[in-house]
């Protein structure tokens, strides 16, 4: 498929072919600007195509009602939205029968169990017009979220960019977890999370310009190797 944005200067991704089997965690890698976001968007119907198709389980996503789409797949976007209301309805909405266990576990591997010593714990009211969080705890509470619905797809952009180091590690190491047996796209940047990929796809100028194991890509692709090399001092600094 390809993609432009309405009123955008030419094709944002071009003739874009990427198989994520079921149960496969597929990792996207990029510069800034490649298109990651946008080709995420196209799962979960927030764009569409301009040419050729996204299929769930062979099924064009145009053809599935949009409640059992969004209901299917999980998203965690690098901008976290939250809504004006408790941590506890954040994290459940789309898992409205969620026990207090399985809510406690999701924010554990999220690492957000920070929401138990908000003022009113779990009952805060965050988002818009309730407690300010940070960036990572945004992005936390929104990784709840997403971990917690159990999705048949799980879509996750850049979802450890606002977290320091050590926490980045503790969630990739839970993340790793909850991500066996789950088919899932995810953005990354960092070494550390795209060990996390069965395969990563190297999107650059809009297409994909290579695919397969991070260590095969490091060895054959010098644009990958040159990102790794960059995002891994970054870390470091
Ligand atoms: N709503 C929009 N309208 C027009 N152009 C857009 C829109 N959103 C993104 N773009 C453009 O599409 C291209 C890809 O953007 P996208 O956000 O998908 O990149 P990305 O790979 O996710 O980058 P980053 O790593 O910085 O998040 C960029 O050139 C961007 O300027
Ligand atoms: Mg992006």
């Amino acid at each position: 498929m390809s993609f432009s944005y309405p009123g955008g200067q030419g094709a944002v991704l071009r003739d874009i072919t990427l198989g994520v089997a079921r149960g496969e965690t597929l990792v996207l890698t990029g510069a800034t600007g490649a298109g990651k976001t946008t080709l995420l968007h196209l799962v979960p119907r927030l764009a569409d195509p301009t040419s050729g198709r996204v299929l769930l389980g062979g099924t064009d996503v145009r053809d599935i009602p949009l409640p059992r789409l969004r209901a299917a797949v999980g998203c965690a976007f690098e901008e976290a939205t939250l809504f004006s209301a408790s941590v506890r309805e954040n994290v459940t909405f789309g898992a409205a029968g969620a026990s207090e266990e399985e809510i406690e576990a999701a924010l554990t591997a999220a690492q957000a169990r920070f929401a138990y010593d908000l003022p009113w714990g779990l009952d805060t009211r965050i988002g818009e017009q309730g407690m300010a969080l940070s960036g990572g705890q945004r992005q936390r509470v929104a990784l709840a979220r997403a971990i917690l619905c159990r999705p048949e797809v799980l879509i996750l952009d850049d979802p450890l960019s606002a977290l320091d180091v050590q926490t980045e590690e503790r969630v990739t190491t839970a993340l790793h977890q909850i991500l066996t047996g789950v088919t899932a796209l995810v953005v990354a940047h960092r070494p550390s999370t795209v060990a996390l990929a069965d395969r990563v796809a190297l999107l650059h100028g809009g297409r994909i310009t290579a695919v397969g194991s991070h260590r095969e890509l490091l060895a054959a692709e010098p644009a990958y190797a040159n990102l790794m090399t960059m995002e891994h001092e970054e870390t470091l600094r």
